[in-house]
């Protein structure tokens, strides 16, 4: 049996843990900071086949994320990353228990960073109509994600990212929702 070639996401299988992230979020007279700690753990999901023609690989993983100030849990995600090495191309599709999906993707030539840390960048939603976020009537109403891009850097004990979310709330447009971190590989 051969090894699968997970390409730019092997590095991702494992527990990773940082107690960095930034995070501004919206709220009704302006902006809240938290500081946080995260952890991801990442698991390999094997090969996917759509309509017998796109190879994919994937990666599942789960995250949380506590607020360092008085530990609760302020942000929850599960989903995978998939690299389709036919096309060059990355996607990571997430559902966050808000009753918000994102399929984001973008396409992945080879580039790293000055310590050859792989670098990906995926977005969707407005200005990427090829990929979308779909979410609940009552977020659509109240608090729609109109756009969300995600910078992520790779490598075999370090992981990072920086993400904006865009947001239409509390009466304003396109509250810019950032939220950035740096990890350690714990296993
Ligand atoms: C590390 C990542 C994230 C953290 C720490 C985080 C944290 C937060 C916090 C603290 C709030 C304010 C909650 C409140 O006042 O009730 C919030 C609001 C929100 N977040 Fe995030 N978030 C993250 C990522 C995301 C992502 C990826 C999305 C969507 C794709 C998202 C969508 C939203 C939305 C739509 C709101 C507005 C809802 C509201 O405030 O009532 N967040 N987030």
């Amino acid at each position: 049996m051969s090894e699968l070639d997970y390409g730019p996401l092997r590095h991702l299988t494992g527990v990773w843990r940082g107690d960095k992230g930034q995070d501004k979020s919206p709220e009704p007279d302006g902006v809240e900071e938290n500081a946080y700690t995260e952890t991801m753990r990442f698991t390999p999901a094997g090969d996917v086949d759509n309509a017998e023609t796109q190879e994919l690989v994937a990666v599942h993983y789960h995250l949380d994320v506590h607020r360092i100030r008085d530990g609760k849990m302020i942000h929850n995600q599960t989903g995978y990353w998939i690299w389709d090495a036919d096309s060059g191309l990355i996607m990571h599709d997430f559902v966050i228990p808000r009753a918000v999906a994102v399929v984001a993707g973008g396409e992945y030539r080879g580039e790293t960073d000055a310590l050859g840390n792989f670098v990906f960048e995926v977005a969707a939603g407005q200005g990427h109509p090829e990929w979308q976020i779909a979410q609940s009537p009552f977020m659509i109403k109240n608090a729609l994600t109109t756009a969300f891009e995600q910078r992520f850097v790779s490598g075999a004990e370090h992981l990072a990212y920086r993400q904006t979310t865009l947001v239409d709330i509390y009466g304003r447009k396109s509250f810019e929702h950032t939220d950035e971190n740096e990890l350690s590989r714990v296993e």
